[in-house]
């Protein structure tokens, strides 16, 4: 599939919103996941990449000088794969500047909670904290802040009254596995663009 869009893949922990990816986008529609990157030997998304055949390349940030030459490295690789799109799906390693320069706009990420409210880390546990009542999931572009990128979807999510922080992670997650592949899909069919007069801004042309 030469002339699909292709997406590769980061992520560093169990991976299900790859296999939301792979179970319901790779080889569908022109699309194909051509690589899956990782800093972590041991993380189930790279269990989940060889099942599913997909080549994958491991950057331990150990294994390199600084953040900037493990990016340029994994720059490389992206670039031989030939990606058309780099999907963040649980990857816990900040990008350099340079990398996010190198694929400006060819970056997305999956946030859970409706940005720009709780960016960072554990965003589930900061809106129970905040005593929120509805909080969601996001895709966004990727900027060089955390989680301040140009918002491409997003779908709220109500809290439950009980607050019970399990329920409210698996309906997050049920959500990110549906949004996400959305999002892509769009992306992938042309129809996701920023716009000229205001980068903050996407445009989705239906
Ligand atoms: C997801 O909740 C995503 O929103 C966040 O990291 C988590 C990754 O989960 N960025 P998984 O590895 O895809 O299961």
């Amino acid at each position: 599939m030469s002339d699909g869009f292709k997406l590769v893949v980061l992520a560093s922990g169990t991976g299900s919103n790859l296999q939301a990816i792979l179970d319901r986008l790779h080889l569908r529609e022109g699309i194909e996941v051509v690589g899956v990157g990782s800093d972590k030997r041991g993380a189930p998304a790279i269990e989940r990449s060889r099942a599913a055949r997909i080549p994958v390349g491991i950057f331990p940030r150990e294994d390199f000088g600084d953040r900037g030459e493990r990016d340029a490295a994994m720059a490389e690789w992206i670039e031989e794969r030939g990606a058309d799109l780099i999907v963040l799906a649980g990857y816990m390693q900040l990008l350099s500047a340079a990398f996010v320069e190198r694929f400006r706009n060819r970056i997305v990420n999956i946030h859970p909670a409706l940005l720009p409210a709780f960016p960072g880390l554990d965003a589930i546990g900061q809106a129970l904290a905040a005593g929120a009542n509805v909080t969601g999931v996001s895709v966004h572009f990727v900027d060089e802040g955390v989680d301040t990128g140009p918002v491409i979807a997003q779908r709220e999510i109500e809290i439950p009254a009980d607050r019970d922080r399990a329920a409210l992670e698996l309906a997050i997650h049920a959500t990110e596995h549906q949004l996400y592949p959305e999002a892509i899909r769009m992306i992938a069919a042309g129809k996701v663009r920023i716009d000229a007069d205001d980068p903050r801004q996407v445009v989705i042309d239906e």
